[in-house]
């Protein structure tokens, strides 16, 4: 595992994010599954440490879980009872594993033991476990008195009729929602009264929704009082889609609002049962520009390009107001998060964890019992090394520090494991987009690629070059330009350098050389072989990094970069095409002839168009630039203008 993660300086945020499954959503699905009568097939379940350890716990305890194609599970409900009696279960840090285990093992008539790593036992459930103590359950503290590990008896005898509970609702709405899970198991009628105001009540309506979906109906009045009837032990719905995880959406949804634009998450939209959805609430109100769809969600940075600050109770939204904490830093003045005490006893004390992060960024930060208030600096600083406190949402949240242009680092990069082990490069995607420009051969889509990377500060790639090199290295070598494997593997290895504007193969300048005529015609060879255009492929996405990269060449929009933000097919008549290259080679005081120059292209056209492989064409998704009667000024220009109007709303970026 990485000590630590350099982040490179960005500046613009853009893209596509498919998120992964809601951590929520699949650790409830899991457990109302497997006390269900039936069999339920589970969609797009969320895979990290957090549902590794729900799902092993299910395993020892006898559930029938059988994977069935990616992220797809079929769990076997054991109808109320889980089929071992008597067993070990280490937890980790799984919050919702644990707290919701707990009861519905308390009340399952077996003997277990619970127990985690060291921040979990300082964790408090005191409160849970005095709730089920009232049903009857019998739960000894096996370490500090309110804390976990834990041993758990078969339940004593409770009295007949109805059961009426208390808990506490303003340390951790996981209590009730795992004394909503558990209680069907009773078999009787339940009354719970909540004690105390409810803290983060839209975790309690995912709970409620999803128990509902198993056909177990909870009747309540205000957030005070729940009911479960008898007799409803949890039918299988059959089917479970997981939705994508709102809380993970948050820190790309914070990168559109910061850096630009527009990007996209998708697996949470308008009908999303997730209450962090309401982030983008919050959003709204700092400035950003957000569209809603049934199953996207897309940002854009406020027209004005400055986020205002924001003073609002974050009670709601606990985890998804830390991404706001970050934000805060690029607000037009003091932030304040207000009722978030709860942070305080997650995976490490976050109110406390937030200020001395922030503060290393150069904010002013006021820290309260219940309370954080952010002054971002009038510049960030550099280079800090950002400590996490083995919580994946503080390395993730931090991320979003480098989109105000300075590198950073952050620490034990890999506690985002516990909801999200792919966080990293979704975000380094998101902060480093992809301008991708094609066109036909002497179109000057190299000259305005260039240029237009320049204007940007962006990495460029000349993917042609990458072919010419190819094709030089392989004649070098005596091989024959269309012996697939040998060429490949000259591709794969090519000891090739891109320095100052100089292309360097074995040290060696060869910048002319690959321009040369011969070199071309070799490049149009090698560039029809797939296992050469494989071998290449790799090499060619590693030139993506932040802030961006311009890349040019035949399939950069459709195979290498398919997710590139904007496409341009650059292109101008035969005629001028012909014109610009005998330019260029006058100057050069090189010999032409206009006539075969243009013969010259307009059978290359035909070739490139016609071949098989990664035939010369435009992508559906990108946008028509003829530059014949353009300057390369102007065609730079018209390339950065639709890159602006990217951020601006759909309905005003004038883009089709
Ligand atoms: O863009 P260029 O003229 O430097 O490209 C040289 C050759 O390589 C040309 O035949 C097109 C081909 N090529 C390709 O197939 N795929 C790319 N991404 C870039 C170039």
């Amino acid at each position: 595992m990485m000590d630590a993660l350099s982040l490179s300086p960005a500046s613009w945020a853009a893209g596509t994010v498919r998120l992964p499954g809601s951590k929520s959503i699949s650790n409830r699905s899991l457990l109302l599954a497997a006390l269900a009568s039936g069999e339920t097939e589970i969609r797009g379940l969320l895979d990290s440490e957090d549902t590794r350890v729900m799902l092993a716990a299910l395993a020892t305890l006898g559930v029938s879980i059988v994977p069935c194609g990616p992220d797809v599970l079929r769990v076997t409900g054991g109808a109320g009872s889980f089929p071992v009696k008597e067993a070990d279960l280490f937890l980790g840090n799984a919050g919702t594993a644990f707290r919701s285990l707990t009861a519905a093992l308390a009340l399952s008539g077996g003997h277990y033991h619970l127990s985690g790593v060291a921040r979990m036992h300082e964790r408090p459930i005191a409160d849970l476990v005095d709730s089920l103590r009232g049903l009857g359950a019998d739960i000894r503290y096996l370490g500090a008195e309110g804390f976990p590990p834990l041993a758990i008896f078969p339940a004593r005898e409770t009295p007949s009729g109805e059961l009426r509970i208390g808990v506490r609702g303003d340390v951790s709405s996981q209590f009730l929602t795992a004394l909503l899970m558990a209680l069907p198991l009773m078999g009787r009628t339940t009354q719970i009264e909540v004690i105390g105001e409810l803290i983060s009540k839209p975790y309690i309506e995912i709970t409620l929704n999803l128990m509902a979906r198993f056909g177990i109906d909870v009747t309540r009045s205000g957030w005070q009082h729940f009911s479960i009837a008898a007799g409803q032990g949890g039918k299988s719905p059959g089917l479970l889609y997981v939705e994508g995880d709102a809380s993970s959406a948050s820190y790309f949804l914070a990168a559109g609002a910061i850096g630009g634009g527009p990007v996209r998450v998708e697996g949470i939209g308008r009908n999303s049962i997730q209450g962090d959805l309401r982030f983008t609430e919050a959003l709204q109100q700092m400035g950003a520009d957000v569209e809603m769809g049934d199953n996207h969600v897309v940002v854009r940075a406020p027209r004005s390009g400055k986020l205002k600050a924001i003073d609002a109770d974050f009670n709601h939204i606990p985890d998804a107001a830390m991404t706001l904490a970050v934000l805060a830093l690029f607000a037009d003045g003091v932030s304040t998060l207000r009722n978030i005490a709860s942070w305080r006893v997650k995976e490490t004390d976050r109110i406390a964890a937030m200020a001395t992060e922030l503060a290393k960024l150069g904010a002013t930060v006021e820290e309260g019992a219940d309370y954080l208030s952010v002054t971002p600096p009038a510049r960030l600083n550099r280079d800090v090394a950002i400590d996490t406190y083995d919580d994946h949402r503080m390395a993730m949240c931090f991320s979003l520090a480098a989109l105000g242009g300075v590198p950073l680092v952050i620490n034990d990069p890999g506690c985002v494991a516990k909801t999200y082990p792919g966080y990293f490069e979704d975000f380094a995607r998101i902060a480093a987009p992809v301008i991708a420009i094609d066109g036909p051969s002497a179109s000057g889509k190299g000259t305005v690629a260039s240029l237009v990377a320049g204007r940007l500060g962006f990495n460029c790639l000349d993917s042609g070059s990458l072919y010419r090199l190819t094709a030089l290295a392989a004649a070098r070598a005596g091989l024959p330009l269309d012996d697939e494997i040998r060429v490949a593997q000259v591709a794969a290895t090519l000891p090739a350098q891109f320095a100052a504007g100089r292309v360097m193969l074995s040290g060696e300048d060869v910048t002319d050389a690959i321009r040369a005529e011969e070199c071309s015609q070799g490049a149009s060879i090698v560039a029809t072989l797939p296992d050469v255009r494989k071998a290449l492929l790799e090499r060619q996405r590693a030139y993506r990094r932040a802030p961006g990269l311009v890349a040019e060449g035949r399939d950069m929009g459709s195979m290498v970069f398919p997710d590139a933000v904007l496409k341009v097919f650059l292109t101008a008549s035969a005629e001028a095409r012909a014109e610009r290259r005998y330019k260029q080679l006058i100057e050069k005081g090189m010999s032409a002839n206009i006539a075969s120059l243009l013969q010259d292209l307009q059978e290359r056209d035909a070739r490139d168009a016609a071949r098989s492989v990664a035939p010369l064409q435009q992508c559906a998704d990108a946008l028509l630039l003829d530059t014949t009667d353009l300057s390369v000024e102007q065609a730079v220009a018209a390339v950065l203008e639709w890159q602006e109007a990217l951020r601006r709303p759909r309905a005003a970026s004038g883009l089709p």
